[in-house]
């Protein structure tokens, strides 16, 4: 058993937490829109196509904002194609995942999905093979209340009141050598720049978000975000950042390194951001949208291979999580909420499917993989504002990452409840953690309200249709609570929440 220490004050915080954190992703890619969220004629399906098991999950996840309509899908994408009467919609190749695109379910389809599961929309427009003047349409058509053609198109089609879409992505990697009409820094700078420009005379209250690099590793990583906002700083609210976790040694001590390198990346990316602000004598703060995150390794292949007769909604990167990708996923979300004073939305990539928590069978069910769980809990438990977390803990030594304490965690205290949420991952993987919490001006008369582990014999242990409850998370009755002193005994390889409140028992 090793031990660990873990302090906590209310004076010293980092952040309100963004709610937006506990977003996700939903693309035109693989089977994520046709026989994920939209499947018309499964026995769950509603008049409009919408799987009410999806949605139901969708809920449980608790997804707070969607991005749509893509991921490299948009680079190619003409909104025009998915508004209107469905039977004059085009046929499109989809030059992103060499598919076929009916335009069956588009913008609207999509405002009305997003909206019944409580979430806010994120959306994105093309800058690959289109540029600001599609854009500022797209916006009109959208957020324009009326006496404008594009605005009376959009009541013409059934939404007479209009969406009012506050968050947009300008583009999607543009930095990316597989992107469809990828751009140099200069030249993405000076369109996303332009593009604000008109989208903000559209409409003044959108936020926008400039594409950051899509990935730490990238040769261009820090130089193109310091020439993208030397070019559109004025313009832009958000800089993105993408990553996929790999496991390249089939070692789970190296894998969960990928958890701190996240946190470095995060805060080189918030560097280059404020270097730019010095630069330009600005107090302005660029936050960070990290609007693709995941596990991504084990169904690589054959996604971005010219595939013949351009099949409709085919299986694409169907990744299979164990419980060593939980972890990760857990870790992940520690560590973002820690950074919640500039990182204000995150979208876990994707929903359904295509590397999604939930999965489906066409005309069959729908289950949680295992990456539901700690997004699910985080999202339900994280409220409030983060505290910084005071962490006493043994470290190991990985090739991802030179020193990792075996103890990662996060700590929320919400006002409003009382309630005060423990995040915490023990990267011990032969050994208990027992982990000693003071929870400093929370209150000195601490109450149980939750204790759960998510923990397996086997990393490898997956949920499957035949099987979809392998991993999930059990109560954990190895917690003690004295006064603000908690102390509790973590599986070997396990993600732990624990929630205490300092209301009085109604
Ligand atoms: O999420 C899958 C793909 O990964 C997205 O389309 C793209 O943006 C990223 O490279």
């Amino acid at each position: 058993m090793i031990s660990t220490r873990l302090i906590v004050d209310s004076d010293f915080v980092v952040s309100d937490l963004d709610r937006r954190l506990f977003g996700t992703f939903v693309e035109h890619m693989g089977r994520c829109v046709y026989t994920g969220i939209y499947e018309p004629g499964h026995p769950t399906a509603d008049k409009r196509g919408f799987r009410q098991d999806v949605m139901a999950l969708s809920r449980e996840l608790g997804a707070t904002i969607v991005r749509y309509p893509g991921g490299n899908f948009l680079s190619g994408y003409n909104w025009e194609d998915g508004v209107g009467p469905k039977d004059q919609r085009p046929v499109r190749l989809d030059l992103a995942w060499y598919s076929k695109e009916t335009n069956q379910f588009g913008t609207n389809e999509f405002m009305e999905w997003c909206r019944e599961i409580g979430a806010e929309p994120m959306f994105a427009v093309n800058l690959g093979t289109r540029g600001p003047d599609e854009a500022r349409h797209f916006l009109e058509y959208c957020n324009h209340p009326s006496g404008t053609a594009l605005s009376d198109l959009r009541r013409q089609h059934g939404y007479e009141e209009p969406h009012d879409i506050k968050f947009w992505c300008l583009g999607n990697e543009m930095d990316g050598p597989w992107q469809i009409c990828m751009k140099t820094a200069d030249e993405y700078g000076r369109v996303a720049k332009e593009t604000a420009k008109l989208m903000r005379m559209v409409d003044p209250t959108v936020q926008l978000a400039a594409c950051g690099s899509s990935k730490h590793d990238m040769p261009t990583f820090g130089t193109w975000e310091d020439k993208v906002l030397d070019h559109c700083f004025d313009e832009v609210d958000f800089i993105s950042l993408h990553t996929y976790f790999e496991n390249p040694h089939n070692s789970t001590a190296e894998f969960l390194g990928n958890i701190d390198q996240t946190d470095l990346f995060i805060k080189e990316i918030v560097a280059v951001a404020d270097s730019v602000a010095a630069r330009k004598h600005s107090h302005k703060r660029i936050m960070l949208s990290f609007d693709e995150w995941n596990v991504w390794y084990k169904a690589r292949t054959v996604s971005d291979k010219h595939k013949p007769g351009w099949p409709e909604a085919p299986r694409l990167i169907e990744e299979v999580y164990n419980h060593e990708d939980a972890l990760a996923v857990g870790g992940a979300l520690i560590v973002m909420m820690n950074n919640a004073d500039r990182v204000k939305s995150a979208c876990l990539a994707q929903l359904v499917n295509v590397i999604g928590p939930i999965m489906t069978e066409p005309g069959g069910p729908a289950w949680r993989q295992t990456i539901f769980y700690p997004f699910s809990q985080a999202s339900r438990y994280a409220r409030g504002r983060v505290l910084r977390p005071i962490i006493q803990s043994p470290t190991y030594k990985a090739k991802t990452f030179p020193e990792i304490p075996y103890l990662c965690a996060s700590v929320l205290h919400d006002d409003a409840s009382g309630q005060t949420a423990i995040f915490a991952l023990n990267r011990h993987l032969t050994d208990e953690q027992e982990i000693n919490i003071e929870l400093r001006g929370l209150g000195d008369q601490q109450r149980l309200v939750e204790a759960s582990e998510l923990d397996h014999a086997d990393m490898k242990a997956t949920n499957t249709m035949a099987a979809p409850n392998t991993v999930v998370p059990n109560r954990n009755t190895a917690v003690q609570l004295d006064g603000h002193r908690l102390t509790a005994r973590l599986k070997p390889g396990s993600w732990n929440v624990i929630v205490t409140t300092n209301a009085k028992p109604a």
